[in-house]
């Protein structure tokens, strides 16, 4: 059967209070409008045309080139917009999938279901429809004694009788699309909102004596977008979905509510999340890690094993085996060896560091390639930036760096030396010395009582 889909994106969505097209707000990590494009591609509607209006050039970004658009200069209703793509489905026979652009949970598993209802019962159109006890705001399903479909009715225009009714239309639909384009030049615009309704197509071709048929599916799949609190609500929605994939993959994740995973991430075997992370954008972690809590991955590739206690780290890489935490940052372009132990308090920025290595406390590390089995001490720094430019710190394998130094870069740590403790460095430490780079302590003897500030009072502030 050929299968096309038309879109509607051409909306304003007033209620969203945004500067953006309403379909581009990103839930679990993707554009609204990216999660019916993929529920449609799944179900094998690869040809999809999306009516465009408010912010086009947003929405046509998102989409790409591999779907056609078609612009409806002002949005005078559903019926409208699918009249705009009148041409795009002239001459085609088969079926037409015609979807609201807000609807970012649908399953593409209910959409084969309908197609097959469709293709075996000879439908004019088959509707999607849901049962939901707070039915404000959608089109009513209107049916006789028998069950059968013979309207949709909209809130604003239905009676008090109809507004009783629980079963909703998600505003998805498939329909011949012959028939579609005959009942599309019929639908007239009175009604409350004087609006081109696209659901008085179903009532048109009923009169016309074909058969409707409906398919009902729960309400959490077919929600509309309106506002901020049901874009919360969908997100929510989507992130439990994602959640209980990693649980039925065999990752450990203790507190759903409160972990938030992007659709694209992978996560390995036997890993735990712990509550309070977000997991973000094309992050893959490894297996028998321990994530959170209260751990911030954006971007990242984690190693087996690793362990991140209150991390927060983007675009970046760690290997097998390391902990970090808890406070740590892991900025842009690091790569952090296997198993290393980054303590509380510690950056890392634009650098590599060696297997084994330690940063355990207070530690700034930005620009730096760093060897292997390398000790930094308590609060040490490489100055990377000297008010105009970045330069880069080398230090070797089995270095150690006394707690306080000051690296100022660009500058060269060579393998097995020592940087005593308090120490800035400007210039190479060769291999096997020790550099001491600080004042030498002097003591005045007895200064204390010939000042006279012995302070043995103590004062009550
Ligand atoms: C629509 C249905 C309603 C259904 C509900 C499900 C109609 C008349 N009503 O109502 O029965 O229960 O969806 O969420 O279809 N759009 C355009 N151009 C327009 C108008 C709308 O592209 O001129 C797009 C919007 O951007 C949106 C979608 O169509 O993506 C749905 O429009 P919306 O105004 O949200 O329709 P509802 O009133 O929710
Ligand atoms: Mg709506």
């Amino acid at each position: 059967m050929n299968i096309c889909a038309v879109v509607m994106a051409a909306g304003e969505g007033r209620l969203m209070k945004t500067k953006h097209a309403k379909v581009a707000h990103k839930l679990a990590g993707r554009p609204m409008i990216s999660w019916v494009k993929d529920a449609l591609g799944q179900a094998g509607a690869d040809d999809q045309v999306y009516i465009v209006g408010h912010k086009q050039e947003e929405v046509r970004s998102i989409l790409g080139e591999d779907v056609a658009f078609v612009m409806q200069e002002q949005q005078l209703g559903t019926g409208h917009a699918v009249l705009q793509a009148s041409h795009f489905l002239e001459g085609r026979r088969g079926c037409t999938i015609v979807i609201n652009g807000d609807m970012p949970l649908i399953k593409s598993a209910t959409l084969t279901k309908m197609l097959d209802r469709f293709e075996q019962g000879k439908y004019a159109a088959v509707v999607l429809t849901a049962e939901t006890s707070d039915p404000e705001g959608y089109g009513r399903i209107i049916r006789d004694d028998d069950r059968n479909i013979l309207a949709i009715v909209e809130q604003r225009d239905a009676s008090a009788e109809q507004q009783a009714v629980h079963e909703v239309n998600a505003g998805l639909y498939c329909f011949d699309t012959a028939l579609l384009l005959s009942a599309l030049g019929r639908i007239g615009s009175r009604n409350k909102h004087q609006e081109y309704y696209l659901t008085d197509t179903i009532e048109i071709l009923i009169r016309d004596g074909h058969s409707v048929s409906a398919c009902m599916t729960d309400f959490s799949e077919i929600m509309g977008v309106k506002d901020r609190i049901q874009l919360q609500q969908a997100a929510a929605l989507l992130n439990r979905r994602i959640v209980e994939r990693h649980m039925r993959e065999g990752v450990t994740i203790l507190d759903p509510e409160n972990t938030w995973i992007d659709d694209a991430v992978i996560i390995g075997m036997d890993s735990m999340i712990m509550p309070g992370c977000s997991i973000r954008g094309n992050t893959v972690i490894g297996e028998d890690a321990v994530i959170g809590p209260d751990t911030h991955l954006t971007d990242m590739k984690i190693g087996d094993k690793v362990q991140l206690d209150h991390v927060t780290a983007r675009d970046a890489e760690i290997e097998e085996g390391t902990i970090a935490g808890p406070y740590v940052q892991i900025r842009p372009g690091s790569l952090i060896g296997p198993y290393c132990k980054l303590g509380n308090f510690v950056e890392i920025k634009n650098s590599t560091i060696g297997a084994y290595s330690q940063l355990v406390h207070q530690t700034y590390v930005g620009d730096a390639d760093v060897g292997e089995n390398v000790n930094f001490g308590c609060g040490c720094s490489t100055a990377n930036y000297d008010g105009l430019n970045k330069s880069r710190t080398n230090i070797g394998s089995h270095a150690f760096i006394g707690s306080n130094s000051c690296l100022v870069s660009p500058v060269t740590v060579e393998d097995n030396a020592y940087v005593a403790a308090g120490s800035t460095i400007t210039e190479t430490v060769p291999s096997y010395s020790l550099s001491l780079a600080r004042a030498r302590q002097t003591n005045k003897e007895n200064w204390v009582i010939s000042r006279g500030r012995v302070r043995n009072q103590r004062v009550n502030p």
